[in-house]
């Protein structure tokens, strides 16, 4: 950073990504704008109320006093900083294409306000090509004609929401710019929010790098739920022969078979790549094979907990545990529990659910986990879920996260 600019971070887009970078740039001594659009976010944060679970209140209501951290819907304040960093949503399409109008607009909104010699840097997911061909020529075509000279970089985020160990702080970043002294402020930059920043050639390379990452869980969890289907059908417990081959100290890592893939990376990226292939001529077949896979697992899970169910009742009871895509988080974005349920309506059960952490989801409440159930399936073992009060009564359990196995009435995936 250049030393007579002041140390101001403006973040476009305040969820799970944006605030715990805010949060973490204002421990690193940056003062901190948070733009995002939705009006109600925004009265939230500012009121002291954190939406994610990485961030607790305390710590955003620390920031708010002090005065270096603001919500605003205003993408004027962007003027300030010296620093933009865009960390909106990159969803698919209903084509299960890449959507990148939040993107766009994100682009559009700071652009008449962004200053001279501004870094602008996108941590949004996205194919190779997203910062060169759309977020770039967006904000040169609109900037104000005395910003001369904008810098721009792309820094994957990499943060795993609920993750106790690694955070924005302790997970290298990679760092790709346009030119060389972009890349010098963008690793200034993420060097003082960071332990470490990774310096690659170019923002290509960071954006494909980000795409690698997570196909290659989408791949494995693939496998696995694969080999799970495979080993089940032969009475083989597929986690004693996950334990096992993880003995192996060298080239096996473990994955754990589910409902499938859930959240707004691993579901999605993967197909940001199977997109970008298709434009340049080539096809990801591996990748697309993965996701079919993966989109299978919600029919094949109910159909096995459907087996676990007297014949004699028609219309069985059925009691989902855990919609969140993962465990300790309340976030359903695209969780492979809603493809589930449908499909267990769809064999005419009378489906429930219960989560902790998700007080609402896609219209409807919770039920207690005293609700009359015929089988409940273990989709997302949530912290707080107290589950003995079904092992005592004797229900019958799929256990989709291998959290209960051996306990009377469980049967693991
Ligand atoms: N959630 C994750 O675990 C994770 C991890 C790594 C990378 N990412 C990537 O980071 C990006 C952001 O994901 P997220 O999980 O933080 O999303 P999110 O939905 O939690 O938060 C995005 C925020 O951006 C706001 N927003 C949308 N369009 C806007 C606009 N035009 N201007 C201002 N604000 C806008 C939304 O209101 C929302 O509050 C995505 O590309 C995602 O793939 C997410």
């Amino acid at each position: 950073m250049s030393a007579q600019q002041p140390q101001i971070l403006a973040i476009i887009g305040q969820g799970y990504v944006g605030l715990p970078l805010a949060m973490a740039a204002v421990d690193a001594g940056w003062s901190v704008i948070g733009v995002d659009n939705f009006e109600a976010k925004v009265a939230q944060i500012n009121g002291g109320s954190s939406p994610v679970e990485d961030i607790s209140d305390d710590q955003l209501q620390a920031a708010i006093a002090k005065g270096v951290y603001k919500a605003t819907t205003d993408y004027s304040s962007v003027s300030e900083a010296s620093v933009i960093t865009i960390c909106v949503p990159t969803p698919l399409d209903d084509k299960r294409e890449p959507d990148l109008t939040l993107l766009r607009s994100a682009a559009t909104g700071i652009a008449p306000y962004v200053s001279n010699e501004t870094l602008v840097v996108s941590e949004s997911t996205s194919y190779p090509g997203t910062l060169r061909d759309i977020i770039i020529p967006i904000i040169n075509s609109l900037k104000p004609n005395n910003s001369s000279k904008i810098y721009f970089a792309s820094a994957p985020e990499r943060v795993n929401p609920g993750d106790p160990i690694w955070n924005q702080k302790n997970t290298p970043r990679l760092v790709g710019s346009i030119d060389h002294e972009s890349q010098q402020r963008a690793l200034a930059f993420y060097e003082s929010v960071c332990d470490a920043a990774v310096s690659v050639s170019t923002p290509e390379v960071a954006e494909a790098a980000k795409l690698l990452e997570n196909t290659f869980r989408l791949v494995n969890i693939a496998l696995v739920n694969e080999f799970t289907q495979l080993c089940s059908a032969s009475g083989i417990n597929v986690h004693e022969v996950i334990d096992a081959a993880s003995s192996k100290p060298y080239g096996f890592m473990p994955f754990r078979p589910g409902v499938g893939v859930g959240g707004h990376c691993i579901p999605v990226d993967p197909l940001y790549l199977t997109w970008w292939a298709r434009q340049n001529g080539g096809k990801a077949a591996f990748v697309e094979s993965a996701d079919s896979i993966n989109h299978a697992m919600p029919k094949y899970v109910a159909d096995r907990a459907l087996s676990m169910v007297d014949a004699s009742i028609k219309r069985p009871k059925v009691l989902i545990l855990g919609v969140a895509y993962k465990p300790g988080v309340g976030d359903v974005r695209e969780t492979p529990v809603s493809e589930l349920r449908d499909y267990l309506k769809s064999q005419g059960a009378d489906v429930a659910w219960h989560d902790p952490l998700v007080p609402v989801w896609e219209g409807s409440i919770p039920v207690d986990l005293d609700w009359d159930c015929d089988v409940a399936i273990l989709a997302t073992k949530q912290p707080g879920m107290d589950l003995e009060q079904l092992i005592n009564k004797g229900i019958k359990i799929l256990d989709c996260t291998n959290s209960i196995t051996g306990q009377a009435g469980a049967s693991s995936l």
